[in-house]
């Protein structure tokens, strides 16, 4: 019989064990430069890599590394590899390394714990009003109501950082821009755990060109891709969430460099018109300010390319490289950044409610996006996000404060504010969709246009929820 194995994270290998592969590498790896290449090559011998290759990810040996490759894992590393048996210190050196999670053998000589148990606090896989699904409410209840909680520090957060981003354009213009105020601003959110809430408002609240773009894209990205490492039952460390906060918080940063009457013009500029090109150029200027920055490739990568296509023959896609260029990371923020420009207010447009934007999305996977980015962002995002307003099968208006379980899209958890006879509630109940089987999402109703056409209201009304 094979030795068992199990998957752990740095901080829980134990001497004795056996690594067989390395499944979790930090943003570093996202986009391999030439010394991370050697480094691998001379210290991997032998082994494979997982690299991203479109939708999918391929293996090759770790000498056809290249340049620029994304390295999701190291796997079937040979016997000979010296760092296969862990010894003391080598867990804190590996860490150090960026190497935040493996799968290891566990020789009959070293006590296993087990596993840790893994709770899937989003009920997938359950059946709608089973035994499970009543437990599994208690843990989701709990979080909505943590979740309510943090609002406030959220909104507040929301506009304490857009001033921060503003400050940074503003500097960007006269010349300087330095990273210290993002910075500052991602640890406030890191430690207040308000970028959920932040999230939620930025489809209730709408935001003003640029600078509330920045934060409400920045928030979004960091969720999702939170969501995406959680489904794939990884954490996400806090150096990664906190620099995909600040890769969201710079993406645009190039546009310091473009005048101010350039950038909120209400005009559409001509497809060849020096207005256009300067626009498109936001992204070479910000992979430039960011590199002399110093900051890290991965974030660097976000910046110049977040508007490259999959089909780049499109003129929305900029700049011209092949798509192979562009992260994993910065892929997703690329749909991100569509999104929140969607829900986001323009001059000249009217913002769109989350479950639309969604649908958009999802039109545009495979041809604009990644298909793979577009499968874990609807399911970090939900077929209606979180702050949507929904119409239930019983004539009920409500909020989703939670997403539904992939594989009941329709049952997510919803607060009910206002009765199918139009009566305002002032006590909301918390409707668990999983729990009550006759009743699901009817359809999405437009917040704007429910509530006279006043963003502000739909938006007064959601964080005024109280849950009894
Ligand atoms: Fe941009
Ligand atoms: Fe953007």
């Amino acid at each position: 019989m094979d030795a068992p194995t199990r998957t752990v994270t740095a901080a829980e290998l134990q001497p004795g064990m056996i690594i067989r592969e390395i499944t979790e590498l930090s943003f570093d790896y996202a986009n391999l430069d030439a010394k991370t290449v050697t480094f691998l090559k001379s210290n991997f011998k032998g082994a494979m890599a997982l690299v991203a290759d479109g939708t999918e990810s391929k293996k090759v040996s770790v000498d056809e590394l290249k340049e620029f490759d994304q390295l999701e894992a190291l796997v079937d590393l040979p016997n000979s590899l010296k760092l296969a048996k862990v010894v003391s210190g080598l867990p804190q050196s590996l860490e150090k390394r960026g190497f935040l999670q493996f799968k290891v053998e566990i020789p009959p000589d070293i006590k296993d714990g087990g596993p840790a148990v893994h709770v899937d606090a989003k009920g997938q896989g359950l059946a709608v009003g089973s035994a499970e699904a009543r437990k599994m409410h208690e843990i989701k209840k709990a979080k909505v109501l943590k979740f309510v909680d943090l609002l406030t520090p959220a909104e507040e957060g929301r506009s304490e950082s857009t001033r921060v981003i503003e400050e940074m354009m503003d500097m960007g213009r006269a010349g300087k821009v330095t990273a210290k105020g993002a910075e500052a601003m991602v640890e406030e959110i890191v430690s207040q755990g308000t970028s959920a809430g932040m999230r939620a408002i930025a489809g209730l609240k709408g935001s003003d060109q640029t600078y509330a773009h920045c934060v409400d894209m920045s928030v979004i990205l960091q969720e999702c891709y939170g969501d995406i490492m959680e489904r794939n039952e990884r954490t996400i460390d806090e150096k990664t969430r906190r620099l995909t906060l600040l890769s969201g918080f710079m993406h645009d940063i190039g546009k310091s460099e473009i005048p101010k009457d350039v950038l909120e013009s209400t005009v559409r500029f001509a497809p060849d018109s020096k207005e256009m090109t300067m626009m498109r150029n936001h992204t070479v200027y910000g992979a430039k300010i960011l590199t002399d920055m110093g900051m890290p490739k991965a974030t660097v990568n976000v910046a110049h390319y977040h508007h490259v296509k999959k089909d780049a023959t499109m003129f929305t896609s900029y700049p011209d490289v092949p798509y192979d260029q562009v992260n994993s990371v910065t892929r997703l923020a690329s749909i991100v950044d569509v999104y929140q420009a969607l829900i986001g207010k323009r001059k000249y447009k009217k913002n769109w409610v989350p479950g639309a934007a969604v649908d958009y999305i999802l039109g545009l996977s495979g041809s604009e996006f990644d298909e793979r980015m577009v499968a874990h962002f609807l399911e970090s995002m939900g077929k209606y996000p979180v702050g949507s307003l929904v119409r239930l099968s019983t004539g009920d208006l409500g909020f989703v404060l939670m997403i539904a379980p992939p594989e009941h899209p329709d049952r997510p958890i919803v607060a009910v504010v206002e009765s199918g006879a139009g009566e305002i509630l002032t006590h909301h109940t918390l409707m668990d969709l999983m729990l009550v089987q006759d009743v699901t999402v009817k359809e999405v109703v437009d917040h704007y246009e429910h509530y006279n056409r006043s963003e502000d209201q739909a938006y007064k009304m959601f964080m005024s929820i109280r849950l009894n």
